[in-house]
């Protein structure tokens, strides 16, 4: 049987990974600046989560959620404890559009409005309303245009005022670090703007931290930098260190009811495992405060190199933009200096997405390979 080709593949086969290398079938050592796409936050094949996951697999791996299972309420009470987002509650799901589906849904049920306000350049997942809320129309079919989205610029509230007038919105949905768009950011005042506007016209403020959550902006998550409470939180990716978990956190202003949400593996007994270990590592080794140190060193790096135009991003979420299309650069860093990057909607930023755990040596390769290459 053939593959449906959707991706287009670099050629490479990695068989295994440790840390921040992963390894092709010859043993050629490859620095994974990317994170298969931001995923590993405590590095590859972390001991600990090796660990905790065959004890957990040896032990139960999965029940629906029709039966107790503890361990989410376990990881519910770490969760509050690390992100200090203790009023909320937790919903499991498997994947960050699957989140983003969930925390709309909500919206609209809590709501009873059904339009959705999103911002230029978001990627909010490629299902249903979350691939309606990205702004690519060429990956949102004719079957996900019935949902009524609008974008607006980012960091204009007066337009996002008037759209919320008509009184139809349920969802206003933002990355507070666009991940896929491009690394932008607006000010403060633009977040506890939309907060305050969200509160005044009863639509749900979402944030989506599937990308810039579990500490990879060197905050837990990446808005907690601007002061604001949203009412609902979307999470994935370095959630399960490559474990497909996905949740949303909800504020106790949105009810819960039997039957409101639902799925067959969200919060199954190894993605709570997975996600115990991501905690249980992040705390133990520092990882955040890793995440802000390596920022630093970064930039510092960067202003040895008068090509870079741009710096964007916080933490280890970061985009290198040149005035030259990336993608030879690229393909030459991954090639010849086996360094994995990451690409975004902007053809001319790299992303730099590494595991948490990041070390100055391996900044230092990757300046010295770009150095090389310009
Ligand atoms: C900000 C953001 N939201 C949602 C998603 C979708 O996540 P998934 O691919 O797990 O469905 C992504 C994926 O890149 C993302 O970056």
């Amino acid at each position: 049987m053939k593959l449906f080709e959707v991706y287009p593949l670099f050629d490479v086969t990695p068989v295994r990974a440790k840390d921040v290398n992963v390894f092709d079938e010859n043993g050629v050592q490859y620095l994974d600046l990317y994170g298969g796409h931001a995923v590993i936050s405590i590095g590859h094949s972390h001991p600990t989560y090796v660990q905790n996951l065959t004890q957990q697999l040896n032990h139960i791996g999965f029940y629906s959620n029709a039966v107790q299972n503890p361990l989410q309420s376990q990881l519910a009470k770490q969760l509050a404890k690390a992100s200090n987002c203790n009023d909320y509650e937790l919903f499991m799901c498997s994947s960050g559009a699957e989140a983003n589906e969930n925390a709309l849904k909500l919206a609209s049920f809590h709501t009873n409005k059904a339009s959705v306000i999103a911002f230029e350049n978001s990627f909010h997942g490629r299902t249903s309303a979350a691939v309606a809320s990205t702004d690519n129309p060429k990956i949102i079919a004719p079957l996900n245009a019935q949902q009524n989205v609008e974008f607006l610029a980012l960091g204009d509230l007066s337009t996002v005022e008037k759209t919320l007038q008509k009184g139809t919105t349920c969802a206003i949905i933002i990355e507070c670090i666009q991940g896929v768009g491009g690394l932008d950011e607006s000010t403060t005042a633009f977040y506890q703007g939309l907060e305050v506007l969200c509160n005044k016209y009863e639509t749900v403020l979402i944030v989506d931290e599937v990308q810039s959550g579990f500490g990879r902006s060197g905050d837990f998550f990446a808005f907690q930098k601007h002061g604001i409470t949203p009412h609902i939180i979307s999470m994935a990716k370095g959630m399960g260190n490559g474990f497909p978990v996905g949740g949303i956190l909800i504020h106790p202003q949105i009810e819960a009811t039997y039957g409101l949400l639902g799925t067959t593996f969200g919060g199954n007994h190894l993605a709570c495992a997975a996600t115990l270990s991501v905690l249980e590592v992040l705390d133990a080794q520092k990882l955040m405060e890793n995440a802000q140190q390596m920022e630093v060193y970064f930039r510092n790096k960067a202003k040895d190199v008068p090509q870079i135009v741009q710096l964007k991003g916080r933490g280890l979420m970061l985009g290198v933009e040149f005035d030259f299309s990336v993608a030879a650069l690229r393909k030459t860093l991954l090639f010849k200096h086996k360094i994995f990057t990451g690409s975004s909607k902007n053809p001319n930023l790299i992303r730099i997405l590494p595991p948490l755990t990041i070390k100055e040596e391996h900044i230092d390769l990757f300046f010295n390979a770009l150095k090389q290459e310009l």
